[in-house]
């Protein structure tokens, strides 16, 4: 096949952008070559995707079986490479989010599960990021001519993960000694591995698949005590997961799903954050590696080439707890075990 992947370069899009070399496919990337660097191989074409001209250059001439729209966010510049794109590609595949749906994360969601209402045409300030990305879906169905595919991610691990959750736990336990681990390490989560979303976009555009997929790990494929055991046996490392309740935790003010990665205290509003359903993905073929497997994968990623990728890897400002906040914490609870 002929693809263009938006963006590309960093992390889900660039699990698209191997996948889909691995498998023959010609892929053109389309970024600003500003964050990543491109796979070797790919035509990579230079632009922004907020500039009308850019878009136009993209598509004169060119012609793709598929588009994969990996860095869209904004209604209106969405729609604009949805039309300007018509008439250049067969498929338009656009990589959503499990945010788009209107009762997650208080109630377990389905691909029949309403979306938030957001124009297609927002602006940026006009909404938050699951509302834009709703208004983003619309913008694609209504501006596109031909097929729309929309993939709903859940939670994405992985190799090249940009955004600091799984690394940022990696290296936290490969420093090894107690290590604050939030809440019942028995809660059940969905994890899904960025190069099993790439797989399984990629299987559906062969196929000429269209309409809607949630594409998250399936519901219990690993526990919060389940994945950071993961960490503890990847890195080799001593450390002792200190697990505090949710409740001690928001006595020191510690900030869900930032402060200690990926943790939702049990409440009537996450309920469904980890719940929702993937039956229709799974039976379009997903097929979903084992979590160790993106634990360790991510581990020699962060390690590879002697420790290159972990000394100059940044977790991103908003990721991880501060080491005194932490041991303040596990002290406090520690007297209160006395
Ligand atoms: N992480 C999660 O758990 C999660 C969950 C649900 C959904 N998602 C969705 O998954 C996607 C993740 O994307 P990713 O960052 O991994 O994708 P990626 O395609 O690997 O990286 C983002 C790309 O966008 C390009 N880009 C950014 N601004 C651009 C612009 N104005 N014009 C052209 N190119 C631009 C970047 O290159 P330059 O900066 O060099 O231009 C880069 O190539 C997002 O759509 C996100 O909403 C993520």
């Amino acid at each position: 096949m002929r693809i263009l992947v938006i963006g590309g370069s960093v992390f889900l899009g660039r699990a698209f952008v191997s996948e889909a070399m691995r498998r023959g496919d010609d892929v053109t990337t389309f970024n600003r070559g500003i964050t990543g660097v491109d796979a070797p191989g790919v035509e990579a074409v230079r632009g922004d995707r907020t500039v009308t001209a850019d878009l136009e250059g993209l598509a004169h001439g060119r012609r793709w079986d598929a588009v994969i729209d990996v860095c869209g966010f904004v209604p209106r510049v969405v729609g604009e490479s949805a039309r300007i794109l018509s008439g250049h590609s067969d498929t338009y595949a656009f990589v959503s989010s499990i945010s788009v749906f209107r009762d997650w994360p208080a109630h377990p969601v389905d691909e029949s599960s309403a979306t938030h209402r957001c124009s297609p045409d927002a602006g940026p300030d006009d909404g938050d990021y699951g509302e834009l990305k709703a208004g983003c879906e619309r913008a694609v169905q209504e501006g596109f001519d031909g097929r729309v595919l929309l993939l709903g991610p859940g939670l994405i691990l992985g190799p090249h993960e940009n955004v600091g959750r799984l690394p940022w736990w990696l290296r936290r336990v490969a420093r090894g000694g107690a290590v604050l681990a939030p809440g019942d390490p028995a809660v059940e989560m969905q994890v899904i591995d960025a190069r099993d979303i790439a797989a399984f976009g990629l299987n559906q555009l062969h196929a000429g698949t269209e309409g809607r997929f949630l594409t998250s790990g399936p519901p219990g494929n690993t526990t919060f005590g389940g994945w950071l055991a993961d960490c503890v046996a990847v890195t080799r490392s001593d450390a002792e997961l200190v697990w505090v309740p949710d409740d001690v935790l928001a006595e020191h003010h510690v900030e869900m799903w930032t402060e200690l990665p990926l943790w939702l205290p049990a409440s009537p509003d996450t309920a469904g954050a980890w719940r929702a359903s993937v039956d229709k993905a799974l039976a379009a073929g997903l097929s979903c590696r084992p979590v160790v497997d993106t634990v360790r994968d991510t581990w020699s990623w962060m390690t590879a080439d002697g420790v290159d990728t972990l000394a100059t890897y940044r977790d991103t400002p908003d990721h991880g707890i501060d080491p005194g906040k932490e041991q303040e914490i596990l002290a406090a609870w520690a007297a209160t075990r006395r």
